[in-house]
């Protein structure tokens, strides 16, 4: 971690990889008063600093061992580099500093996608069909399809076959800058199933450049063999598989779908007790379509966070703002299931509720992989600010996986995750639609997307 006014200084080290003249760098700094950067971090971004993306023109990073240790205008950070203070004494450059030209380009943090469910087998194009005769996505549960069909499906599915399917979304994802991600089981809702899925994820991450976090979502929905006893099944769930899912460190969070028809607020506050006792932090899917309290538990068990929200009560989103709890808003989900009615991030963010930005990617109602397309739909179809989407789709989505000031955020002392974009200004990127203004990604310092093709 920087202190302050290190950088202030020429370094002694040169650096692996200079990225220079970016048009704009989205820093998505932590600010105190008066809009400075902070060198330290001191949360999420809350009410109007979250609209302020820390951006410097002409900006330049060096990196050193895949971490940031400079950042600035071009100008300023070169006059820091040995190899430039080098060349100019000796008037030839240095072969070790890798040096990626921006001009034009804009840079910002590899995306923080915080709510995904990755690992399933299967597809449900159908019920897409369904929906545009009018089937609700709760009915379509009722009758066995949604969550239920995608179960079958990865039940009888490989292991290898499910992480081969999971690397290729994840090799996209990584296309459209994603490099820090969150994947959820839940479409086992067996020992079995859940433990294999998020062996997968594992596996994934181990193979894959993104980092992936891992949440143990055995409470997604109610499996057959246990139809018309939820109760059952929650006992099933902390007696039986939690137990060995924290035995094997699979997961950091545990999450419920704590929705009208799927697990009550006392069904869930059940299972992320459990989960708590066990070390897994809680997550809920909460109030996406019925205002039933899923916001409300979140603030009263100070989850990590608590996302869809689109039905949310303001005491919800007041309780959440207490007890900080990150609201994961999921506009892509409300984009596939054309519902009129998207989370109230402008209430929220005046409540001084975190607000962070997720795909919510799975089979059945949100096919979304960029999250530079869930920066669009902020702003479109929330009013969020194109810097307010960003800083939520970056710094503030870190703070909803745990990975808070790590991860989301371009400073001195941070991995050197970021994402090169054909735009000329952060403010432009959510104006890029139905193609990827993303064209290079670097993971700790590694460039693993080149000319918009993988290289990694
Ligand atoms: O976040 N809402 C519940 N779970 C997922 C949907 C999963 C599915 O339909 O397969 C979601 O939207
Ligand atoms: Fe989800």
């Amino acid at each position: 971690m920087g202190k302050k006014g290190a950088s202030v200084r020429p370094r002694t080290e040169l650096s692996d990889l200079l990225i220079i003249h970016a048009v704009e760098l989205g820093t998505c700094r932590a600010l105190g008063g008066g809009g400075m950067p902070l060198d330290e971090e001191r949360g999420p971004r809350l009410g109007p600093d979250l609209g302020c993306a820390g951006v410097i023109e002409d900006g330049a990073i060096a990196v050193r061992d895949g971490v940031i240790v400079d950042i600035g205008p071009t100008e300023e950070v070169l006059s820091r580099e040995p190899r430039w203070q080098a060349e100019d004494r000796a008037g030839s450059a240095s072969s070790v500093t890798e040096v990626f030209d921006a001009t034009g380009k804009t840079v910002v943090p590899g995306f923080v996608d915080a709510h995904t469910h990755l690992v399933y087998a299967g597809s449900r194009h159908n019920e897409h069909v369904m929906r545009l005769s009018g089937a609700k996505y709760l009915e379509i549960l009722e009758a066995g399809g949604g969550i239920l069909a995608t179960l079958e499906a990865t039940r009888n599915a490989s292991f290898d076959e499910l992480l081969q399917l999971a690397l290729g979304r994840l090799d996209i994802m990584l296309l459209h800058g994603t490099t820090t991600l969150e994947a959820k089981s839940g479409y086992g809702l067996d020992i079995d199933t859940e433990l294999k899925q998020l062996r997968v994820a594992r596996a994934a991450c181990d193979e894959h450049p993104i980092d992936i976090v891992s949440t143990f979502m055995g409470a997604h929905a109610v499996p057959p063999e246990f139809k018309d006893d939820p109760e059952g099944y929650i006992d099933f769930m902390i007696a039986e598989v939690l137990p060995k899912v924290a035995g094997e460190e699979l997961a950091e969070f545990c999450d419920v779908f704590c929705e009208e028809g799927v697990f009550s607020v006392e069904q869930s506050r059940r299972m992320l007790v459990a989960g708590m006792e066990h070390g897994l932090h809680p997550k809920l899917h909460a109030d996406e379509i019925y205002p039933i309290g899923g916001a409300e538990l979140a603030g009263e068990l100070g989850a990590v966070s608590a996302d869809h929200l689109a039905a949310a009560s303001r005491a919800g989103m007041e309780s959440m703002a207490q007890a900080g709890v990150t609201a994961v808003l999921l506009p892509g989900t409300m984009f596939t299931l054309m519902s009129e009615k998207y989370a109230d991030a402008r209430e929220m963010i005046n409540l001084g509720v975190p607000v962070a930005l997720a795909t919510d990617y799975n089979p059945g109602t949100s096919p979304v992989m960029s999250m530079q397309f869930v920066i669009t739909l902020a702003c479109l179809q929330m009013g969020m600010t194109p810097q307010e989407a960003l800083c939520a789709a970056t710094a503030n989505a870190a703070y909803a996986v745990g990975r808070g000031g790590r991860a989301g955020v371009l400073k001195i002392g941070a991995a050197a995750d970021f994402v090169v974009c054909d735009v000329p200004s952060v403010d432009a990127l959510p104006f890029s639609v139905g193609v990827n203004p993303v064209t290079d990604v670097f993971v700790g310092g590694v460039q693993v997307v080149t000319d918009r093709m993988l290289s990694y």
